[in-house]
């Protein structure tokens, strides 16, 4: 059965904790400050005080958020989501900038220098592609651990002069774990000291068998300085998506997950979304991880508002009341009350698992000292 302090009943009404005693009393309940009062007897003192009672759990959470299954005749095609990964300098985000310049037509042109972690791009064979630049792994696994798994394709950058390194290995078991194919690009091959051979030789001890060497892992020689190669790392892409068969339905509430967040000077907390299923609209009411607000404004990768963003659509979200974290999902809610309840009780929750996780370290350091 679910109890409450008398403390924390009187903190989360704003009341006086010598009031909330009181009324208890006079109900003939006798209970000090820290003495726990079950759920019933609560709800009689939040109406007492004039107080509306809200009894939020997890399973009212997801009741709310709750996904109702797609019916196959309404789901369509949607994009694949590409994430970049390598060991440092490796060239992903060279990479990455490339193609990005390579598939712009001139008149997007400016929009190139707006740099966003997440992008779309047409190939010359039509062919939508969405990527994902990788700030670091560790973003990637704490994503991963939020329960947000955003990507379809990990593209494994490693180059051509330095081969497998230690963080290429990282990048390899993130993908195995996440159940997510890879493709190697072979960067910097236009270096004199470049050796692919090493490259596909290292990968073995990996167990990531490319294709030159028999296995059935595409594998594809690059150069984000020289530009070699590149449209044929998109066909392989494009390749791998259609075995995939990716769809989403987009006549639906919008469900995604924060890319990156950070509070702006100028706009408030903003924050990156890739859109997953459904359609986010200016205006949505929506509710992510701790935090709630209302679409104010919808930025896209080349820094134009945009008024609905659909399935694997990046999008910059104004309207925020706070600022996500990277991995946070994020659903649409039909009132504000719900988004703001379910946040209030995210945070709340959260704050909990802290505390006790506090009291557990406090205990261990007694413990250590005895
Ligand atoms: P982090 O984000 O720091 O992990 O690095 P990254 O993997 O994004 O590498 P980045 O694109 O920043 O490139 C690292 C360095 O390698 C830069 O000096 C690039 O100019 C250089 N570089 C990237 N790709 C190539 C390439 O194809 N050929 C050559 N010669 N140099 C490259
Ligand atoms: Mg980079």
């Amino acid at each position: 059965p679910e109890a409450i302090t008398v403390a924390e009943l009187a903190n989360r009404m704003a009341e006086r904790v010598a009031d909330v005693v009181k009324a208890l009393m006079q109900s003939g309940i006798m209970a000090t400050q820290n003495q726990s009062i079950d759920a019933d007897t609560a709800e009689l003192i939040i109406e007492e005080f004039g107080h509306r009672v809200t009894r939020v759990s997890d399973a009212d959470v997801e009741d709310v958020i709750k996904t109702v299954d797609d019916k196959p005749e309404d789901l369509l095609p949607r994009p694949p989501v590409i994430t970049i990964m390598g060991h440092v300098d490796h060239g992903k985000t060279s990479l990455l900038d490339k193609i990005r310049e390579a598939n712009v037509t001139s008149g997007e042109a400016g929009g190139i220098t707006q740099h966003i972690g997440a992008y779309q791009v047409t190939t010359k064979g039509g062919d939508v592609l969405t990527f994902l630049d990788t700030p670091g792994h560790a973003a990637f696994t704490s994503m991963r651990s939020r329960g947000a798994q955003v990507t379809d394709i990990v593209v494994l950058v490693v180059a051509a002069d330095d081969a497998v390194m230690p963080q290429t290995v990282e990048a390899i078991s993130h993908a195995k774990a996440a159940g997510v194919p890879m493709i190697v690009a072979i960067n910097k091959v236009d270096k004199p000291e470049a050796n692919p051979t090493k490259v596909r030789t290292d990968l073995l001890q990996h167990e990531v068998i490319v294709e030159q060497m028999s296995g059935d892992v595409q594998d594809v020689e690059v150069s984000a300085h020289t530009g070699q190669g590149l449209d044929e790392l998109l066909e392989a892409i494009a390749l791998q998506a259609e075995v995939l068969e990716l769809n989403a339905n987009p006549n639906r509430a919008a469900e995604g997950a924060v890319i990156e967040a950070q509070l702006d000077v100028g706009r408030g907390p903003v924050a990156t979304v890739l859109v997953q299923n459904g359609t986010l609209k200016q205006g949505d009411i929506f509710v992510v991880g701790e935090q709630y607000g209302k679409v104010r404004a919808l930025i896209n990768d080349k820094g134009e508002r945009v008024k609905e963003a659909g399935p694997s659509v990046p999008v910059e979200v104004l309207g925020l009341n706070g600022t996500p974290e990277a991995g946070d999902v994020l659903n649409v809610t039909s009132t504000e009350a719900q988004a703001r309840e379910i946040a209030e009780y995210r945070e709340h929750a959260a704050k909990e698992k802290r505390a006790a996780a506090g009291a557990a370290t406090t205990l261990e350091q007694l413990m250590m000292k005895a």
